[in-house]
């Protein structure tokens, strides 16, 4: 490629990004689609390069060549990061080889197959529980929330759950783990920064108070499984315990949130897919499927560096450069995925979307994630047999993390 054409690049892909940080809130998929006109990745400021095709995220997120932001990499270009509990927390989402190897293996041989398997009992409960609830809210045919009603309440329920939080204590976590996830989606609110540097304070005592009562007296809960897992090289420390715990909360609940949002949207919205699904000719798997790849909740903030030089796709990466992934462009890539703007249950290729991530720091709630859409869908429909929507639906204004924010519904 000429100098002339790559400068050319460089300046649209900034323009693109530019608008796309704007974007809080709007559709990203036609900033998606110019970036793809552009190729695979392009600089846009020196040390700063965007990948946004699909082999270039997947190159970024598998070649051990990039590496997460860590504690070591943080003191050099932001050493203020102590100062923001909520911001950075040395866990297995910030950790590299060999410590994440570590680390990853002592936490998923506590979080099986067979605990996501025998926590859906739970699940089914709980959805069925706040299905209740919109019923009555709902019953003289006013409009319910179904972001508040149920996709803000379904997955942070069900992490307590599975960690072992008391029922008594669950109505605070909802509101702090909104506050930690609203401080690291770009923001720059002052105001917004502290309420999730407190969440995080909070969230902290409240897991180090639980991770102490667990040691000494252990139940079924992976809190207990955690504080006894032991591997070749030890166990976890208590601050590995603490931070890997408080992620687990904050990874798995505004995600699965938004994940239910933007799949029951898609339900009232595509009449021919609400009617395969109620006759039982799309499985709920395909359909959960779909909506990952097709509107993911994370779009960002799976951010590499590489500490030596390389290229990505043809494109030079300079030595401790930064590597920001778009994660949701990536999932529109038509050199991918056949129409990537179709929404297409039936598809062959979805299999390769990158919603989960992918490589070493794939994510670990991906099969819970999941059974919790398929539990959530079907439960809904056979409950709500005239389920519509009843209201404009707000979205959320962020850029890394996308969904609604309110979903207003008629459930009768
Ligand atoms: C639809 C829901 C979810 C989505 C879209 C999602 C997305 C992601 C993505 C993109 C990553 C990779 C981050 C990176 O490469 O930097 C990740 C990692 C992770 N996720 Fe999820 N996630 C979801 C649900 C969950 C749930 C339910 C849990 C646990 C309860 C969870 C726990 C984690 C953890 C612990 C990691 C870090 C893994 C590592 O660094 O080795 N996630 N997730």
């Amino acid at each position: 490629m000429a100098a002339a054409e790559t400068d050319a690049t460089a300046a649209r892909a900034v323009e693109i990004f530019v608008a796309l940080l704007a974007s809080r809130g709007a559709d990203p998929y036609e900033l998606y689609a110019q970036l793809h006109e552009l190729g695979d990745a392009a600089t846009i400021e020196p040390g700063v390069v965007l990948a946004f095709s699909h082999a270039a995220v997947s190159e970024v997120l598998r070649d051990p060549a990039y590496r997460v932001a860590d504690a070591a990499r943080l003191d050099e270009i932001w050493p203020q990061w102590r100062e923001h509990p909520s911001i950075f927390t040395p866990s297995i989402l910030t950790s590299n080889s060999p410590e994440h190897e570590r680390t990853r293996g002592l936490i998923s041989g506590t979080f099986t197959p067979r605990r996501v398997a025998q926590l859906q009992p739970a699940v089914e409960q709980i959805a069925d529980r706040l299905a209740a609830a919109m019923a009555e809210h709902g019953a003289d045919g006013a409009p319910v929330d179904f972001m508040a009603e149920f996709a803000y309440q379904l997955p942070v329920t069900v992490i307590c759950e599975l960690l072992g939080v008391p029922e008594q204590d669950r109505a605070e976590f909802r509101p702090k783990a909104r506050d930690l996830a609203g401080g690291i989606d770009f923001a720059e609110d002052p105001t917004v920064i502290a309420a999730a540097d407190a969440a995080a304070v909070w969230l902290h005592e409240y897991f180090g108070m639980l991770i102490a009562r667990r040691r000494a007296d252990p139940r079924g809960d992976l809190i207990s499984a955690l504080v006894q897992a032991t591997g070749p090289d030890g166990s976890l420390t208590e601050a590995e315990l603490l931070a890997n715990v408080t992620v687990l909360l904050f990874a798995g609940f505004e995600t699965t949130t938004h994940l239910l949002g933007k799949g029951l949207h898609i339900i009232l919205t595509r009449p021919e897919v609400e009617a395969s699904l109620r006759a039982g000719t799309l499985p709920v798997h395909a359909f959960v499927a779909e909506v990952l790849r097709y509107d993911p909740p994370v779009h960002a903030g799976t951010d590499r560096w590489r500490p030596e030089a390389g290229e990505l796709c043809g494109a030079a990466v300079p030595a401790g450069a930064q590597v920001i992934a778009l994660l949701g462009a990536a999932n529109r890539d038509p050199r991918k995925f056949a129409e990537p703007d179709r929404f297409n249950p039936a598809r062959a290729d979805g299999g390769s979307m990158v919603s989960f991530g992918a490589g070493p720091h794939y994510c670990l709630g991906a099969a819970l994630a999941r059974m919790e859409a398929a539990v959530a869908f079907p439960l809904l429909l056979e409950r709500f047999p005239s389920l519509a929507i009843g209201g404009e639906p707000v979205r959320r204004g962020g850029v890394a993390l996308r969904g609604l924010d309110r979903l207003p519904i008629t459930v009768t």
